[in-house]
C-alpha cells in the first residue's frame, strides 16, 4: 500500500472513535472500493437546517433511506409559518400570491419537481409524488396544483398575516431590490448520505420575495438548485436563483468533484464562475449572494458563498451544528 495512503487510513481510523466509519465501503452502484466513508451525514442550508437536520437524522440514524430523510427534513421549515422564505408563511410574489418551487433527487437519479405551485404547504412531497407517480419529472403552476389535489394534498391559504403585511408595505414602492441574506435567506437545500452509502437531496423555497408572478428560480431545477450523482456526490444551492441557473450550479459542483476536487474546492470553483460572469456582464457582485453546499460519496462536505452571512447545518455522528460558510467577498 502506498505509504501516504496508509498514513491517511491510519489517522482516519484513529479519529474514528466517535464516528461511524465504514472502511473500504463498497459502493451500491459501482461495486468499487471507495475508501473510508463517514456516514450517515446530512447537511442543509441556513439556520433552519438545524431543526430540519433533526428530522432527517431521526431517519438516518435508524438506517433509513436518504431520500426519506431529506423529504422529512425540509418539510420542517415548509410547515413553519414563521419562516418567510419556504412553504407556509413564505413571502408572496408582487401580486400577493405565494408560489412555491421544489425538487427532489434520489440515488437512482430519479427526479421530481414542481414550480410556481400555489396553495400546497409541502411542495417537496408533491415533487416526490411527481417523481414516483407520473411519467414526467416536472409539473408547474395550475397543472402542478391539479396533480397535488388529485393526490390528496389539502388546498390551504399559505399567505400568513406577517407576509401579507410585508407585501402591502412593499407595494408602496414596488421596487424589486432583493436584500442579500435577508430576502435571500431563502431556500432550504438538504443533501444526505445514508448508512447504505446512498445519496439523495431535496430543495424547496417560496423563491425571491415580490418576484414577478410566474418567476421560477433555481430551486426546482435539477442541475441548478440540486444535483445528486450516487457515484460521486451531491450539491444544493441557495441565493439568487438566476445566477445559479446561469452556470447550472449544482451539476457543475458535482462534475468538479468527479474531476477530483474536494467538495470545498468544487463549491469555491462554482462561486468563482459566478464571480467571473458577474464581472463580464458588468453587474455588481455586492448585489448578489449565492451559496453552495456539497457532500461527496465519502461523507466529506464543503460550502462556499459569495458574501458573508451564509451558514449551514451539519449533522453527523458527532452531533448537529451550525457552521458559517467561508466566502469570496472579504
Ligand atoms: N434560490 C431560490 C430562488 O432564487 O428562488
Amino acid at each position: 500500500m502506498h505509504s501516504n495512503r496508509r498514513k491517511f487510513l491510519q489517522s482516519a481510523t484513529m479519529a474514528s472513535v466517535a464516528l461511524a466509519f465504514d472502511p473500504f465501503c463498497v459502493s451500491a452502484t459501482t461495486k468499487e472500493t471507495v475508501g473510508i466513508v463517514r456516514k450517515p451525514v446530512v447537511i442543509s442550508t441556513w439556520s433552519f437546517g438545524i431543526q430540519a437536520n433533526d428530522a432527517a437524522w431521526a431517519i438516518l440514524s435508524k438506517d433509513g433511506r436518504a431520500l426519506d430523510a431529506v423529504e422529512a427534513g425540509v418539510r420542517v421549515p415548509e410547515a413553519d409559518p414563521n419562516e418567510r422564505s419556504v412553504g407556509y408563511g413564505g413571502r408572496p410574489d408582487r401580486d400577493g400570491r405565494v408560489t412555491l418551487d421544489a425538487c427532489i433527487m434520489d440515488e437512482w437519479s430519479n427526479i421530481g419537481s414542481v414550480a410556481c405551485l400555489e396553495y400546497i404547504k409541502h411542495p417537496i412531497s408533491v415533487a416526490r409524488a411527481v417523481m414516483e407517480k407520473t411519467p414526467h419529472v416536472m409539473l408547474v403552476g395550475d397543472g402542478a396544483l391539479q396533480f397535488a389535489l388529485s393526490q390528496g394534498f389539502p388546498k390551504e391559504n399559505l399567505l400568513v398575516e406577517a407576509s401579507e403585511k410585508e407585501w402591502k408595505e412593499w407595494l408602496k414602492t414596488s421596487k424589486y431590490e432583493p436584500v442579500v441574506n435577508i430576502e435571500n435567506h431563502d431556500t432550504i437545500g438538504m443533501i444526505a448520505l445514508d448508512n447504505q452509502g446512498n445519496l439523495s437531496g431535496a430543495c424547496t423555497t417560496s423563491g425571491m420575495a415580490f418576484k414577478m408572478h410566474g418567476r421560477v428560480g433555481d430551486s426546482p431545477i435539477i442541475g441548478a438548485g440540486l444535483y445528486v450523482d450516487n457515484e460521486i456526490g451531491a450539491a444544493t444551492a441557495t441565493g439568487h436563483g438566476e445566477e445559479v441557473i446561469r452556470i447550472a450550479g449544482c451539476h457543475l459542483v458535482v462534475e468538479l468533484m468527479r474531476q477530483g476536487k474536494t467538495p470545498q474546492q468544487a463549491c469555491e470553483e462554482a462561486v468563482s464562475r459566478i464571480v467571473k460572469l458577474t464581472k463580464i456582464r458588468g453587474k455588481n457582485l455586492k448585489d448578489i449572494q449565492v451559496g453552495f453546499i456539497a457532500l461527496n460519496k465519502q461523507g466529506e462536505h464543503g460550502a462556499y458563498c459569495i458574501q458573508g452571512g451564509f451558514n449551514y447545518a451539519l449533522n453527523d455522528a458527532t452531533g448537529n451544528k451550525l457552521i458559517d460558510a467561508d466566502y469570496f467577498l472579504k
